[in-house]
């Protein structure tokens, strides 16, 4: 019966990391704990959250996997990982953000529909692989075009795994075919994550990475890409990650009415606390990771000790050694930004960290004005209280 999937296809799945904290087991996802974003700037693999919407598939012979591009292009090919081996390799550090991400926050507001996730549903990777722009040139398609000769405007990336939400299709996605042309762009056909293999959990052998854009738009496992005259319809495209207005129910939703969500809004979060915190009063570090989409950077991250009435600006940083400037050919462009900040908290409060992007958007106050049914881009204020003790220790 489409749609439904034996147990046993799950039951294959790779095996995980124990720190894991997981949100759904089947399928398969799962966030690190808010300490570990903050640990490194890029993020382990195995840290790495994981968002599948159906079993991980099993690709385990290179040699008969190619993928099929074809659609409204003259000259349809089937590329080989040899062929994809074979132009010239990228390694491009951009961060993947699912746009569920503090999902669990934005429920407490109002029931939302969606796997719960609290603040980890992001990492910070270095994706190795080949340019789409250049693939595309394959098969015919030059850099920097916006339409085929046979009207073609939108890649659509199609792949192995099979989803409920599809009646047992391949999960798909699309995006405009100038992104997908645009050298500078930075999307890319990956191989590699963090110097290694890409693993099974985060697409092998190979996957899109488009920087900048929600992570349901970078497809796992590729199966094919297909140039179409307008974007997807599947379901992740018509059907999810839309953002609605907090006025619109299951009842009255029109789908048809917003445009599928691709780049990512300006977030933040703290990373070295919980939700709630027992703490000594005295110096507290706070720190965490900002990032916004669209390649835009971070201009400032600023923390409140009393609730958001008063600010200071945190200290923001990519690599060691390299100071981070927004825009600077040295700092990454599609990368998130930690920051730090060590405050004096000598009684219960509330922390607040927001940031502020390249284009001056601030992250909203409060996630009541933001509310959407699917629970998508929680960019609100993030907040966590601490409890102070006087207890000798
Ligand atoms: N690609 C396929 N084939 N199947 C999926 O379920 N999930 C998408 C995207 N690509 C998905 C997919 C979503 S919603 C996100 S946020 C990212 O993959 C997560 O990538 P990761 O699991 O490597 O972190």
């Amino acid at each position: 019966m489409p749609g439904l999937r034996a147990p046993s296809e799950y039951s294959q799945e790779p095996p995980r990391h124990p720190s894991l904290l997981i949100n759904a087991k089947e399928p398969f996802n799962a966030e690190p704990p808010r300490s570990a974003l903050v640990s490194s700037y890029v993020t382990p693999v195995d840290l790495f959250y994981k968002r599948n919407h159906g079993p991980i598939p099993l690709v385990d012979d290179l040699d008969s996997y190619y993928v099929t591009i074809h659609g409204l292009i003259e000259s349809p090919k089937k590329i080989s990982m040899r062929d994809i081996w074979a132009l010239p390799k990228y390694n491009v550090t951009a961060t993947l953000q699912c746009a569920g991400n503090r999902r669990t926050a934005m429920s407490k507001i109002r029931k939302v529909r969606g796997v719960g996730w609290d603040i980890s549903a992001i990492g910070n990777a270095v994706w190795g692989g080949a340019k789409l722009a250049d693939v595309l040139e394959l098969v015919g398609v030059p850099k920097l075009t916006s339409v085929t000769r046979s009207g073609g405007k939108h890649v659509e990336f199609v792949s192995v795994d099979k989803c409920k939400e599809e009646n047992g299709g391949p999960y798909k996605a699309s995006i405009p075919l100038s992104q997908a042309t645009n050298p500078d762009a930075d999307v890319l056909l990956a191989y590699e994550m963090n110097g290694e293999t890409l693993n099974r959990d985060h697409g092998y052998p190979l996957r899109g990475v488009v920087p900048g854009v929600i992570g349901a738009r970078s497809v796992k496992w590729l199966d094919s890409i297909n140039i179409i005259a307008e974007e997807c319809q599947g379901f992740f495209m018509q059907k999810d990650y839309k953002m609605f207005p907090p006025s619109v129910n299951w009842d009255n939703i029109d789908w048809a009415t917003r445009k599928p969500q691709m780049d990512f809004p300006v977030q933040c979060a703290i990373c070295s606390l919980e939700d709630v915190n027992a703490i000594q009063p005295g110096k507290v570090k706070v720190s965490g990771y900002a990032a916004s989409g669209g390649g835009r950077g971070i201009e400032r991250v600023d923390i409140s000790i009393d609730g958001g009435k008063n600010w200071v600006e945190a200290s923001r940083y990519q690599k060691d050694g390299i100071s981070y400037v927004a825009g600077d050919i040295r700092s990454d462009k599609w990368a998130w930004v930690l920051f730090e900040a060590t405050v004096d908290i000598p009684r219960d409060t509330v922390i607040v960290a927001k940031a502020v992007d390249t284009a001056a958007n601030v992250q909203p106050e409060n996630v009541e004005t933001i509310w959407n049914l699917r629970g998508i881009l929680n960019t609100s204020w993030h907040r966590v209280q601490v409890r102070v003790g006087h207890s000798k220790m």
